[in-house]
């Protein structure tokens, strides 16, 4: 990526995709950055992650020269890491000093984004935490939360989980100061493991409960879940290079998301087509790109974000396209069960040209399975091609186009 590109980041997620003036005729970048961290670094910080205000300001995201850049990782500076010769915040906050935020309400959704289906996991939640500046982070990347446990083996506090963010680097409210996570919570009902008894487990929140069974709640969605605006939340973090957006406003972003791995996405969509950090000064978007969302899931009523994705579809009809698989309630032609794999085999041809293009990236965020999917989807086409997929795919990787965060 041209260094001038990376400049744009420099100026911070207000200024993010504008050229930089200084270069010539560069191409803007569209990574977004945290973009009040100048006014948001405080004691507090430059404390608890041992680096300076300067490195906490607009420069924290700074484009360097190659030789900076590798010096700049030769000395590990804290909180920091170089990326593509570029510092992107790293691990400010560690779980022996973890950052205390507090749960504020969202100002779009609901907290709970989905609708009772009779799976005892149905719910999934968005959920909005207030870190005062002090956690800045970019789209594509996690933090982690510590519960208060008991976790699994007793342990208090709780281990780490970590959490793909669902919000861009401005965060939901634009004032850089808070951060979004998409959060299933896991309840299992006479499964292998059981942390309430029978006659032990209580409606949680949502008002889901199984006084009948022996019941597992997993330890930190079930404490996320839970929480309501004022209560305290233990924050680590950010971390995560896999998943991070190219620099070029003409990119173009294939995303592939099950369930919850729809949060990185959702961060990358408010960046391209929502927040002011990404519009242009002729009213259009810096984004020139186009946007293809494929996302799975198992009922319609698990859809998340599915009003936000119309709008955009709305908005930006020649630049967003949006696709979903339900599972449970869809079939393709065949009569298969419709996975997101599935649903991109009626775009095979249209999405193989696409990936041709060194301009093309893919991101996939979800279950394991969904790399196997893509191979199902793309290895006809590819040996029509005289390729085969998995070297097609490896190529894309090492060319930083694909990236894929699944476990
Ligand atoms: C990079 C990354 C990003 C992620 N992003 C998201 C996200 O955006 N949204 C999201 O919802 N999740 C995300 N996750 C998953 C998240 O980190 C947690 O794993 C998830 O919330 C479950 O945690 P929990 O504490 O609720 O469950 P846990 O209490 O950890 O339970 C998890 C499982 O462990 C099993 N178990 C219980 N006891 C035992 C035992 N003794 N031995 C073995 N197994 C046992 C349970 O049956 C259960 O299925 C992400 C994970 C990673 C790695
Ligand atoms: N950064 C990350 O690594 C990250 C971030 C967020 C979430 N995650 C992980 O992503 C997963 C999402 O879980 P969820 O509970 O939120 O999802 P969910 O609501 O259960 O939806 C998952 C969907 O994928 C389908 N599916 C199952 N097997 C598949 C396969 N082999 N290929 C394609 N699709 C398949 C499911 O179908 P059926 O159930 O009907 O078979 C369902 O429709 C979890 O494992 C979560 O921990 C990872």
């Amino acid at each position: 990526m041209a260094q001038a590109a990376a400049v744009g980041a420099l100026l911070g997620a207000s200024t993010a995709f504008l050229a930089p003036s200084a270069a010539p005729a560069p191409a803007p970048a569209l990574r977004g950055a945290p973009h009040s961290s100048r006014d948001s670094t405080g004691p507090g910080l430059a404390g608890a992650a041992g680096v300076g205000a300067a490195a906490l300001g607009l420069g924290l995201l700074a484009a360097r020269p190659a030789a900076t850049a590798c010096r700049a990782a030769a000395v590990k500076k804290k909180g920091v890491k170089v990326v593509h010769g570029k510092e992107i915040p790293w691990n400010l906050f560690s779980p022996k000093a973890p950052y205390q935020g507090k749960v504020v309400e969202n100002d779009v959704h609901k907290q709970t984004l989905t609708e009772p289906t009779g799976d005892a996991n149905w719910e999934t939640t968005h959920v909005t935490f207030d870190h005062g500046g002090k956690v800045p982070y970019i789209e594509g990347q996690s933090i982690g939360v510590i519960a208060p446990g008991p976790d699994k083996k007793g342990e208090q506090p709780a281990k780490i989980r970590l959490y793909s963010i669902a919000s861009s680097a401005v965060g939901d409210d634009q004032t850089s100061k808070t951060v979004s996570l998409c959060v299933k919570r896991v309840v299992e009902v006479d499964g292998k493991f059981a942390n309430r008894q029978k006659g032990e487990d209580k409606p949680d929140k949502a008002g889901t409960a199984y006084p009948e069974n022996q019941v597992y709640r997993g330890v930190c969605s079930n404490h996320i879940c839970d929480m309501t605006p004022g209560d305290e939340v233990l924050i680590t973090g950010p971390t995560g290079a896999e998943m991070l957006l190219p620099e070029d406003p003409e990119a173009n972003i294939i995303m592939l998301a099950t369930g919850t791995g729809i949060a990185p996405m959702r961060s990358y969509l408010r960046l391209l087509f929502h927040d002011k950090a990404g519009a242009s000064s002729d009213g259009g978007r810096k984004f020139k790109g186009k946007a293809w969302l494929f996302m799975g899931v198992p009922y319609s009523k698990s859809l998340l974000y599915d009003d936000e994705h119309q709008t955009y579809k709305k908005a930006f009809p020649d630049q967003f396209r949006y696709d979903y698989a339900v599972s449970r309630e869809q079939k393709n032609a065949a009569g298969q069960k419709m996975y997101i794999q599935t649903k991109m085999a009626e775009y095979a041809e249209e999405l193989w040209e696409m990936m041709q293009d060194e301009k093309t990236h893919v991101y996939m965020c979800g279950l394991k399975g969904m790399e196997s999917g893509m191979a199902e989807c793309f290895g006809p086409i590819a040996e029509k091609n005289g390729l085969v997929w998995a070297e097609f795919a490896k190529a894309m990787k090492k060319a930083d186009r694909y990236h894929v965060e699944v476990y």
